[in-house]
């Protein structure tokens, strides 16, 4: 039913210079997969094959991880190497990968909109692959994309945080229709310290109804000049109807070092090290090398 997932990455990931000066952010290994195969793996889990990436000047390599290298898979064919490329592999096979520049930064509202053209008139979810979620049974995507099923209107994912944070964050306030789900009725991009609506923060997951192409058009620069989707998504809450989901499972911000390092820990243990478990384990089982 969502088929498409778009992913915002011409970015310049400044607060993590200087590993971005010439490495796209979105490219940052969490323990030995790239940031945003993360979020990949999590769309495709949601039931998506078609990943939509708005990229940038210098993000040439976030094209070549999603493509064969084949030099590097000569030299490594037929070695026990193979088998660290199998994830990739299967995720390079099971999705379709279509590319569009943004030529100037003007916002995530702005990146949004850039992306129109690959996303077309469907519902569709976006991903900002510096937020990695993690939850063991259902991803956060495929939990949003049951509640679209539902409901059939835009859906952003929202955690609380500390009061001290809000500025960080697009913000709402609403309504709670049901455990974990509220109806929007206000959201303001990083408020100032003291004027949240709520703790309530939007993460770097949305499921929008493609409406939201021409109220993006029709939103002014907003918080910082630029064009935001917490404006275009408060209009459509005006209008219509936005729900904000308060989603099971964890999430880093990825985009700061503290929180690169909490996910680094939090995969090592949690997901590495199982795998890793797991695959020797079944080695033993069926005695392959
Ligand atoms: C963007 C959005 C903001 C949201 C945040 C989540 O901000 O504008 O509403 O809360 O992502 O990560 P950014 O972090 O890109 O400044």
């Amino acid at each position: 039913m969502i088929k498409k997932c778009l992913f915002p990455a011409a970015g310049y990931g400044t607060r993590f210079l200087p590993a971005t000066k010439s490495m796209p952010k979105e490219m940052m290994p969490v323990v030995n997969k790239p940031l945003i195969e993360y979020g990949v793996e999590e769309a495709i889990n949601a039931g998506m094959d078609g990943m939509c990436i708005v990229t940038g000047r210098g993000k040439h390599s976030l094209m070549d991880h999603f493509d064969k290298n084949y030099e590097l898979e000569h030299q490594i064919s037929g070695t026990n190497k193979e088998e660290l490329l199998e994830d990739v592999r299967e995720l390079i096979d099971s999705a379709h990968f279509t590319y569009i520049r943004q030529r100037e930064m003007k916002g995530l509202g702005h990146a949004i909109l850039t992306g129109r053209e690959l996303v077309g008139d469907e519902p569709f979810a976006v991903v900002l692959a510096d937020d990695l979620c993690v939850n063991e049974e259902q991803g956060v995507l495929a939990q949003m994309v049951a509640l679209y099923k539902q409901f059939r209107c835009s859906i952003v994912a929202v955690e609380e945080v500390p009061d001290n944070e809000t500025h960080k964050y697009g913000v709402i306030s609403g309504e709670m229709i049901k455990d974990d789900l509220y109806r929007v009725d206000n959201m303001v991009e990083k408020p100032e310290p003291g004027t949240a609506p709520s703790n309530l923060a939007i993460i770097g997951r949305y499921i929008l109804t493609p409406d939201i192409f021409e109220l993006i058009e029709q939103t002014e620069p907003g918080k910082g000049g630029e064009i935001q989707i917490t404006d275009a998504l408060l209009k459509q809450a005006q209008s219509g109807c936005v729900l904000a989901y308060k989603f099971k499972g964890k999430r880093f911000d990825c985009g700061s070092v503290e929180g690169y390092i909490e996910a680094t820990n939090h995969c090592y243990e949690n997901i590495y090290l199982k795998d890793k478990k797991s695959s020797e384990l079944a080695k033993k089982v069926t005695g392959k090398k």
